[in-house]
């Protein structure tokens, strides 16, 4: 196995049989901030023709405002800054008409996963604990150093959505 910026060795027994386990399933959503959601939401219903938007919502201990766009496949979740301390500041400060911030990724468990992604060398953000996410359901966040760039979000999937 070649994945630049783990470290190499220490792939033990059992490391395999845990990836499968924790393998990545549906592309859930890709998650574009945004500095204005009602502005976007015009963009994504008006302009690229979405028929079927959520309704805006906070997350406060998250700092952020949360709109999904529902498609055939997947959505797209917009998310707005929250309160001065929101980390989406930071990103709208290098992107200030907004951009993709991140990509969410389906797992089958949340613990199982993290585990694997911390066996592997990745960094996952904040504490490791699982926060819920916006789909209820727990989430983490991959550092971007190990995912070639991209933020990446681990979502359990939610029970009985099959
Ligand atoms: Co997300």
């Amino acid at each position: 196995m070649s994945w630049p910026g783990l470290p190499r060795g220490d792939l033990a027994a059992g490391v395999g049989s845990a990836y499968r386990q924790a393998m990545i399933g549906k592309l859930n959503h890709v998650g574009v901030a945004t500095p204005s959601i009602d502005e976007s939401v015009k963009l994504y219903r008006d302009v690229l023709g979405a028929t079927s938007i959520g309704e805006k919502f906070s997350m406060p201990e998250q700092g952020v405002w949360v709109c999904f766009v529902n498609l055939p496949n997947s959505q797209i979740e917009l998310i707005e800054p929250y309160g001065e301390n929101s980390p989406v500041h930071g990103f709208l400060a290098k992107n200030p008409a907004g951009g993709q911030h991140h990509i969410c990724f389906e797992v089958e468990d949340i613990i199982a996963a993290r585990d694997d992604m911390r066996a592997k060398g990745a960094t996952v953000l904040g504490t490791g604990e699982p926060r819920i996410g916006a789909h209820g359901t727990p989430v983490i966040f991959v550092h971007p150093k190990n995912m070639g760039g991209v933020l990446v979000e681990l979502m359990e999937t939610p029970k009985g959505a099959h």
